[in-house]
């Protein structure tokens, strides 16, 4: 734990810039937005709070609250030099996990704009630091308790903040207007929905944050209007900062987070069973041991070490970056397959791989100490993902990670299955013809936009497993005019 915590880096410190400020507070009003007070719930040095002002005279009562105490004095001044003594302003010097936020807002006359940007940080980024800029006791401590244990326990201190500030503005008049991850303006109004929060219309407007901050983030404007009788679901997503026509509206439908409600609302009827069952590669978290390149009649891995390996276990692979190059693609890479199912007792490989199980052996140290629970109480040596699927010689096949919807069709190669890396996700075929086919009801026009309905493409990995067996091949067939092939091939399957 570092012995000095960085004020920058520790309260998430970006001040907005003045011209930035002032855009943002130009566009509100062009909303047409009515104003009577501001709050700026992590107001620095001012920027926004004084466009605030500056852009909505009207205003009679406005706050800032900021826990840097330079920062409050600098505003304080700068507020004694410009301000008309008509505005009712408090600078209150403290944290925001410390404000009775219902309070607060219940003393401030109605139309009230929160307007603001609130630290850039995580409560990962906060732990290393050594930070107690947190919420104390919170379900959001416990939220990040439970992401903990399923491995997703970074979570951005903004969005903690918005979700108790559309929670306390449920059932007001008024409009919040924060910069913030697009992300995280996402998962704020999907929580404001899912909770049946009065909100009556809500807007994402992308900013430039390498340009305002220095900082590269898909970062946005999240303008959001509350009323007592508000009831939206839906979201308009505007192309740039400035633009007045939206590109896609998304919201939350059928208790689904829907990214583009008119893709949603053209394809719906394409949702259904999963009739080619997706699955994932193969999972072995050792790729300097388990992936290996062939050298002659022997195999280097990633340690640089070179040897000998019987064939059974040895198999080309594609990693997930590799796939859209799709047929013919020569795997350059081999992978160590010690399982042909989740089940298989790895140690019969003694008697008929004895120059595998001896190199797996060698290795041990690095396989053994594995971290995920998911290899525990297993075989040793286990993998995860392998089943017969695995196997098969033909497969359609998708990266986790592309930001592009394409499948590709994976081939054999020197006459044995190709397998693919964890992040990527496929469906087994049989043949060349059925895979080809499959590949083509998947990369049409409606499959496409099907799967458009719901990608944020933003996201760390856009493409899901979950996504993908929304999809029913059925009706994409017969939407197509092609049921009977799909028939044909479905019935030599079975
Ligand atoms: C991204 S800056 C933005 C400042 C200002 N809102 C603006 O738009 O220019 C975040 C601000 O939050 C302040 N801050 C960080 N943690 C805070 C907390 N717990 N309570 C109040 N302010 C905090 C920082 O000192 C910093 O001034």
């Amino acid at each position: 734990m570092p012995k000095t915590v960085s004020c920058a880096d520790q309260y998430g410190d970006y001040q907005t810039p003045h011209v930035l400020a002032t855009q943002i507070c130009r566009l509100l009003s062009e909303r047409g937005i009515v104003v009577a007070s501001v709050l700026e719930p992590t107001s620095g040095v001012g920027n926004l709070l004084l466009a605030a002002l500056g852009q909505f005279p009207d205003v009679t009562n406005a706050v800032g609250i900021e826990i840097n105490g330079d920062y409050v004095r600098l505003l304080e001044e700068k507020l004694r030099a410009s301000l008309e003594v008509a505005t009712n302003v408090n600078i209150v010097c403290a944290s925001f996990f410390h404000v009775d936020l219902d309070d607060l807002l219940g003393h401030l006359p109605e139309p009230i704009l929160v307007v603001g940007n609130p630290p850039w940080v995580t409560n990962s980024a906060l732990g290393v630091l050594g930070s107690k800029n947190l919420p104390k006791k919170s379900n959001f401590q416990n939220h990040v308790g439970l992401e903990a244990r399923t491995g997703k326990s970074n979570f951005d201190i903004s969005e903690w903040m918005l979700r108790k500030l559309v929670e306390a503005l449920d059932g007001r008049r008024a409009t919040l207007a924060m910069l913030c991850k697009t992300a995280v303006a996402r998962k704020v109004l999907t929580h404001a929905w899912k909770s049946g929060l009065s909100l009556t219309e809500s807007e994402i407007h992308p900013i430039d944050s390498a340009k305002s901050f220095g900082a590269a983030v898909d970062a946005c404007l999240l303008v959001s209007s509350f009323e007592p009788e508000g009831t939206s679901r839906e979201c308009r997503i505007y192309p740039h900062f400035g633009s007045t026509n939206p590109t896609a509206i998304f919201g939350y439908h059928d208790d689904t987070l829907i990214a583009d409600l008119a893709l949603y609302h053209r394809w719906k009827h394409l949702a259904g069973p999963e009739i080619y069952k997706w699955r994932s590669g193969v999972k072995h978290d050792c790729a300097k041991v388990m992936e290996i390149r062939r050298e002659g009649h022997q195999y280097r891995n990633g340690l640089g070490e070179l040897f000998e390996l019987e064939e059974d276990h040895v198999f080309g692979m594609l990693k997930s970056s590799e796939i859209t190059k799709g047929v013919g693609k020569i795997p350059t890479r081999r992978m160590l397959v010690t399982q042909k199912s989740m089940t298989d007792n790895t140690l019969t490989m003694v008697n008929h791989a004895p120059k595998t199980w001896d190199y797996l052996e060698r290795h041990a140290e690095y396989l053994d100490r594995r971290a995920s629970s998911i290899y525990r109480n297993r075989p040793r040596f286990s993998m995860f993902g392998v089943g017969s699927y695995t196997f098969s010689a033909w497969k359609v096949a998708i990266s986790g990670f592309y930001k592009a919807l394409q499948f590709a069709v994976v081939g054999p190669h020197e006459g044995k299955p190709v397998v693919l890396d964890d992040t990527a996700y496929f469906v087994p075929c049989q043949t060349e013809s059925e895979a080809q086919y499959v590949a083509g009801l998947l990369n049409s026009q409606p499959a496409r936009e099907f799967f458009s309905a719901y990608v944020f493409w933003d996201a760390k990995r856009p493409i899901t497993i979950e996504l993908l067996r929304r999809l029913d091949l059925t009706s994409v067939a017969q939407e197509l005019g092609s049921r009977e092939i799909l028939d044909h091939f479905r019935s030599q399957n079975e």
